[in-house]
């Protein structure tokens, strides 16, 4: 089997973004253009993948880590001169090289893998992954002879009227044999409109040199957007949310509005869970099977069982069980695990607190910093008092425990297993366990008083 290798040019700065962001970093569907375009070609158990880079390298290299080698553009001088800087890590291998742009990030991997194999069956030195479009402003354009053959690629930039009506496009993908690659780049100028070193200059230089450089053409053309500003990123964003979508319901989640739903890359929905409208699900989100979540939820980074429902709340970093109940209008913050059979209800705030199985906070409760044991109600309105102004302090809520209305639990504190604290309580001692606590001052009745306060009448 050929050795299969990749090249990723990422160190164009992105002027037309407009951003303190490098371009290839702008997330798509929550994940940088250029991790995936990398995770794709991943999938085609590539031998070596180098990612250039320039602009931004530290950031990229962070965001990719181990996914790829790296070569340094230092001076972004065209697409030639970034993929010759691979040459040090790739020049004298055999095989195939695909070249990728980091800012094609829809191009799945069967297509490139269709691409490779054409290559390998046309016995071809260059195989250029080209698309058929109306709108072929600013991409390169393919310029073939009377006979159908592939020329030339022409950049928008250099071409006459003529050649600007031709709606094949280069979309910046190719596959090469990679020593003829490597060869030929050596004799690309900069001799054009940008002064730049093109790669598509490669094409007509094997062409001339006898070799034979054959076209793929893409039968979708929307995996081959070029993202160079903001609009293009939004179209991006649309064409991979549908098709992010579209998977997770041929997988038996319902998406009762696709249009209005946001999964990102790399979330996993189970069977027979219904997504409601107006969520957003992003990270590593993992949820189980016959769940309900929405509408308007946001949940990132968190694992969540079977059965869970999730309506109108917001929840990150966190660990949440089966059969749970959280919201309307409930927030989970980081650090937080869930329990299964817990319910969260209206305006409850969670973080970093462990809340145990089938326990509650219905309605209005602030629960920070604590370890909540497993069927314990927290009563309306109550909360924990975990900061001190300088310092966040424990709070310990043991099994079975009962804590009334509108109590305050003044960290570090601990209520023992099964006590009852009376509502309205300021608890700033440890409670015992079965002890019912009362910390209030008793109701003192004054009777006739407003007859007294009314001395004008
Ligand atoms: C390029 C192609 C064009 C094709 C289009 C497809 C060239 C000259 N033109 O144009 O034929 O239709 O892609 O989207 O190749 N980069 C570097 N170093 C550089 C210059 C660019 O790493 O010195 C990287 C950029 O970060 C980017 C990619 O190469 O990821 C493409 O560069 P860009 O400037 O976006 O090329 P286009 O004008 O889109
Ligand atoms: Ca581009």
């Amino acid at each position: 089997m050929t050795n299969i290798f990749a090249v990723i040019l990422a160190a164009g700065k992105g002027t037309r973004m407009k951003s303190k962001l490098y371009k290839v970093l702008h997330p798509v569907c929550g994940k940088p253009m250029v991790e995936h375009v990398i995770d794709q070609i991943s999938d085609l158990h590539t031998k070596k993948i180098v990612t250039i880079v320039g602009h931004g390298a530290d950031e990229v290299k962070g965001y990719l880590g181990e996914k790829s080698v790296f070569a340094l553009q230092e001076e972004q001088l065209g697409t030639a001169h970034a993929v010759m800087q691979a040459e040090e890590i790739l020049g004298s291998e055999h095989g195939c090289t695909l070249v990728v742009c980091g800012d094609t990030p829809l191009i799945k991997s069967e297509t490139m893998e269709a691409l490779v194999n054409y290559h390998q069956k046309q016995n071809a030195k260059a195989t250029i992954l080209t698309g058929y479009t109306d709108a072929p402003d600013g991409y390169g354009r393919i310029i073939r002879n009377e006979d159908g053959m592939v020329e030339r690629i022409v950049e928008h930039k250099d071409a006459t009227a003529e050649e600007r009506k031709v709606k094949e496009i280069n979309t910046g993908t190719y596959c090469f044999d990679n020593r003829s690659l490597f060869e030929a780049l050596k004799k690309v100028s900069n001799d054009n409109s940008q002064g730049e070193y093109y790669l598509p200059d490669v094409i007509e230089i094997l062409k001339s040199a006898g070799e034979i450089v054959a076209a793929y053409q893409t039968e979708d053309f929307s995996e081959t957007l070029g993202v160079n500003d903001r609009v293009a990123l939004s179209q991006a964003e649309a064409i991979m949310q549908k098709r992010i979508n579209r998977k997770h319901m041929q997988d038996g989640v319902t998406l009762i509005s696709p249009q209005n739903t946001y999964i990102g890359s790399d979330v996993s929905i189970g069977a027979d869970t219904v997504i409601y409208p107006g969520t957003i699900i992003s990270g590593h989100t993992v949820i189980g099977r016959d769940c309900e979540i929405g509408p308007n939820s946001e949940i990132s980074n968190c694992r969540i069982g079977d059965r869970t429902k999730v309506r109108q709340s917001v929840a990150a970093d966190s660990e949440i069980g089966s059969g749970v109940n959280i919201g309307p209008f409930a927030h989970i913050r980081p650090a937080s695990e869930i329990h299964d059979e817990v319910k969260v209800g209206n305006f409850v705030e969670i973080k970093k607190s462990v809340f145990g199985k089938g326990s509650k906070a219905s309605h209005l409760s602030y629960i920070g910093d604590a370890e909540v044991g497993a069927n314990v109600n927290i009563g309306c309105g109550s909360i924990t008092v975990n900061y001190d102004g300088k310092n966040k302090h424990l709070t310990k809520i043991e099994d079975d425990v009962f804590i009334g209305c509108n109590s305050n639990l003044v960290a570090p504190v601990t209520v023992g297993k099964g006590a009852y604290v009376a509502a309205g309580s300021t608890i700033t001692d440890d409670v015992p366990g079965e002890a019912l606590s009362i910390a209030r001052s008793r109701q003192v009745n004054k009777e006739n008083y407003v007859q007294k306060l009314n001395f004008n009448k």
